[in-house]
């Protein structure tokens, strides 16, 4: 996909005195008293800053945070702890600016200000042509950085894009991308998938897409327990979809007519509750008593999988396989895990459940690419074409 790299304005001395408008997803996750607990987001948005800041740029930097209602000012809406969380990481003060949209605020080049919470401005969310003109005329240079919102058709993520004089990605746009492309458009094979979560229902067109491109696909969670109960086997109790057997079994066909295949638990682990201290039993997939949840995939199952990534080219992972977060039904995200870092695969991981598993194992820096995105991942690995690379791609033609 063609756009415009803000690294190359900056490289050619394009972005030199000139205002630049960063839209960046700062929607980081906060405690009931305000505080941060989680600043992925605000580091992956720092090099387009520091970047406009080296290129001699004027910076404004906004993001939404959380579903404000626009037009009413709430403290806990505001960017202030995002402000000075990213002041402490770039080592320099961040001025926040309210009431923003009429551009009654000044910025001088080599400064950056981030101008509060973007849905607090009437009109952001629907995308209204009013506010789109008015934030258009507040830059010369429009970056859009925002991974995690790129599925978004916004004021700052798509009127902007359509309003400012020049439109580009950032740095962090452009590595998602490039990263996504990488292993979906043209994948070292076999390109293994895992897709894991509670239900079919909302990965759905998920699997569907993925069932016409990749080589394996490893589903877990509630997603397995519904593939089971296609295969034939019997799950007990355990989460499933019974109403969407059909499509379950649409996509095993699929896959197996490419030579694919979608590889069936062969033993679970098994509780009679779902609790941390819950008995947990290993029992092949063919023994799961009626009164059974099937809380995790069992370790032979596991050892299987654990193989195929090892031999895989691509892995793209969305999703735990189990409840890892109790100890007992943990092996099988954790195995998993463990053979994508020591996998020579490119890997790709997205999700928050997920990055809460890469996180809990430590593999950080042996996953190829860890995406900012929740929902922009999943709509791109569905092979929707986000509206920020839609709009994007037509501002460089
Ligand atoms: C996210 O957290 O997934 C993004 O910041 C998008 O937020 P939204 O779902 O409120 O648009
Ligand atoms: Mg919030």
């Amino acid at each position: 996909m063609q756009f415009i790299r803000f690294s190359d304005l900056c490289a050619q001395g394009k972005a030199k005195g000139q205002r630049v408008f960063i839209r960046a997803d700062l929607n980081v996750p906060q405690d009931d008293a305000g505080n941060i607990t989680e600043d992925t987001r605000i580091r992956a948005s720092i090099p387009a800053i520091q970047m406009a800041l080296d290129a001699g740029a004027a910076v404004m930097v906004t993001s939404h945070l959380g579903r404000p209602t626009e037009g009413e000012f709430k403290p806990e809406d505001s960017l202030t702890p995002v402000a000075a969380r990213m002041g402490q990481l770039m080592n320099r003060s961040i001025r926040v600016v309210a009431n923003w949209v009429d551009g009654d605020f000044s910025v001088a080049p080599g400064e950056v200000v981030l101008l509060e919470n973007c849905r607090l401005n009437v009109g952001e969310k629907k995308n209204k042509p009013e506010l789109a003109a008015k934030l258009g005329k507040l830059c010369d240079i429009f970056v859009h950085d925002a991974f995690g919102t790129a599925h978004r058709a916004e004021g700052t993520t798509y009127g902007i894009a359509e309003t400012a004089p020049i439109a580009c990605a950032g740095p962090l746009l452009a590595a998602e991308m490039d990263a996504i492309g990488k292993a979906l458009a043209n994948p070292k094979r076999p390109l293994v998938a895992i897709v894991a979560g509670s239900k079919v229902s909302t990965k759905l067109t998920i699997l569907q897409a993925l069932a016409k491109n990749v080589d394996g696909l490893i589903v877990g969670g509630g997603i397995a327990n519904t593939f089971m109960l296609a295969a034939g086997l019997k799950i007990g109790k355990s989460l499933a979809e019974p109403d969407l057997l059909g499509e379950a079994t649409a996509v095993i066909e699929a896959m197996k007519a490419r030579g694919a295949e979608v590889p069936i638990p062969e033993d679970v682990v098994c509780a009679k509750a779902f609790a941390a201290d819950a008995e947990a039993t290993v029992k092949a997939a063919t023994d799961v008593a009626d009164d059974d949840l099937i809380l995790d995939i069992g370790p032979k199952t596991a050892a299987k999988l654990a193989e195929k990534l090892k031999q895989a080219g691509t892995i793209v992972w969305n999703g735990p396989v189990g409840v890892f977060e109790f100890a007992a039904f943990e092996n099988g995200t954790k195995v998993i895990a463990q053979a994508i870092a020591e996998s020579s695969a490119f890997s790709i991981a997205g999700g928050g459940d997920t990055l809460a598993a890469i996180a809990k194992y430590g593999i950080e820096k042996d996953v190829g690419y860890i995406s900012t995105g929740g929902g922009a991942f999943l709509e791109v690995l569905e092979g929707k074409t986000l509206p920020a690379f839609e709009v994007l791609a037509r501002r460089a033609a």
